[in-house]
């Protein structure tokens, strides 16, 4: 079972000498940096490159320096950016402007497992991996409440690298509520696995329970309404959460109760490991992160050709008529 930190286990005063630059202030550059300041922390510095973001960090009052600047400068560098400009970022800019002894902190383990980044021996490797949106890392923080997150070390060149995790952890609210023990390793692949399996599997299920009842001859609306419309799957699912599988089914009526866990079983049985097995292969064997590569490199058209290809599903006819406000990329066109 892995360790749990809390914020007896971290010292904030490790950081009153130490310079922390923030490298990023989006999703999860914006919120931490203001847990920080808010945990009193003092000596902050952005690294931002001149856009949007820069100009938000600008108007909040934070000093802000171009990315290399704010590198050298810190003992502790937060890298807050997308995983997907990580190579060139760290090749171009961040690596030639690195000195002995930093700690550099990683959001998500993935360019570190996958091998995208080449650091220097002598600088330390950490991990602060929130498990949920920035909005939440702050808000929770605001509310006295502290956010989820897993904590790594996958190299103390500096022999403080555990030192400094944990009290910028205990800074951002991480402590407060308990920060798990991990290792890039299995932060990156967990992750990936539960995006592209479970998530997945939501997606897809979701499409397929709809296209069922519609080729039968089942009313679009009623069939949006009992899947998603009416919210009452996604209670479910919260239940799950937070009560367990099996003992939400005795929230339900018998028949609803054996006609989930009966259903559910021969599923299962049908086959639904193979091809979850298959995902994960891929993400070990470094197959995904080579075609999501490529991706990148080419500007997304597969990506874009998937969304196009799926909304023309009936479902989102549905979606269209009863989902308002708009949600990252929904609606899309590219
Ligand atoms: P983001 O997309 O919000 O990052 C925006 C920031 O990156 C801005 O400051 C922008 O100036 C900078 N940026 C973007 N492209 C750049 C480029 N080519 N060169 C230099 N700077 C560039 O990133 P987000 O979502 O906050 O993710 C940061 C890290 O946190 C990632 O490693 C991610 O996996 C991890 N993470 C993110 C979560 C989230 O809530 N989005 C949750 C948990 C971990």
């Amino acid at each position: 079972m892995s360790r749990t930190f809390r914020d007896e286990d971290a010292d904030l005063s490790v950081l009153d000498d130490l310079e922390i630059a923030i490298i990023g202030y989006g999703n999860q550059g914006r919120p931490q940096t203001l847990n920080l300041v808010d945990s009193g922390v003092r000596r902050i510095v952005i690294g931002n490159r001149d856009d949007d973001y820069r100009a938000r960090a600008v108007t909040d009052g934070q000093e802000v320096l171009d990315i290399g600047d704010a590198v050298e400068r810190a003992d502790i560098v937060s890298v807050l950016i997308p995983d997907e400009v990580h190579p060139e970022v760290f090749r171009d800019t961040i690596v030639p402007r690195l000195r002995a002894g930093q700690t550099l902190l990683f959001g998500h383990g993935y360019s570190i497992y996958f091998g995208l980044v080449d650091l220097p021996d002598d600088v330390d490797v950490a991990l602060v991996a929130p498990r949920m949106v920035g909005d939440l890392v702050r808000s929770r923080f605001v509310e006295g409440l502290g956010c989820s997150v897993l904590v790594g070390v996958e190299r103390d060149a500096s022999g403080a690298a555990w030192q400094r995790l944990l009290a910028y952890t205990r800074a951002i609210g991480g402590t407060r509520g308990g920060a798990q023990q991990t290792t890039f390793e299995e932060e990156t692949v967990i992750d990936l696995f539960a995006e592209q399996a479970f998530g997945a599997l939501l997606i897809s299920s979701m499409l397929a329970c709809y296209q069922v009842l519609a080729d039968a001859g089942y009313d679009p609306d009623l069939i949006y309404s009992e899947l998603a419309g009416s919210g009452e799957m996604a209670q479910v699912v919260g239940l799950m959460s937070r009560i367990g599988v099996t003992r939400q089914l005795w929230h339900h009526s018998m028949v609803s109760n054996y006609g989930q866990i009966s259903r559910a079983v021969r599923l299962e049985r049908q086959g639904v490991y193979e091809p979850l097995k298959a995902t994960l292969d891929e993400i070990r064997d470094g197959s995904f992160a080579r075609e999501w590569a490529s991706e990148g490199a080419a500007g997304y058209p597969g990506m874009h050709r998937l969304h196009r290809e799926i909304r023309r599903s009936g479902w989102f006819e549905m979606e269209d008529r009863y989902v308002t406000g708009s949600g990252g990329d929904s609606g899309h066109e590219a």
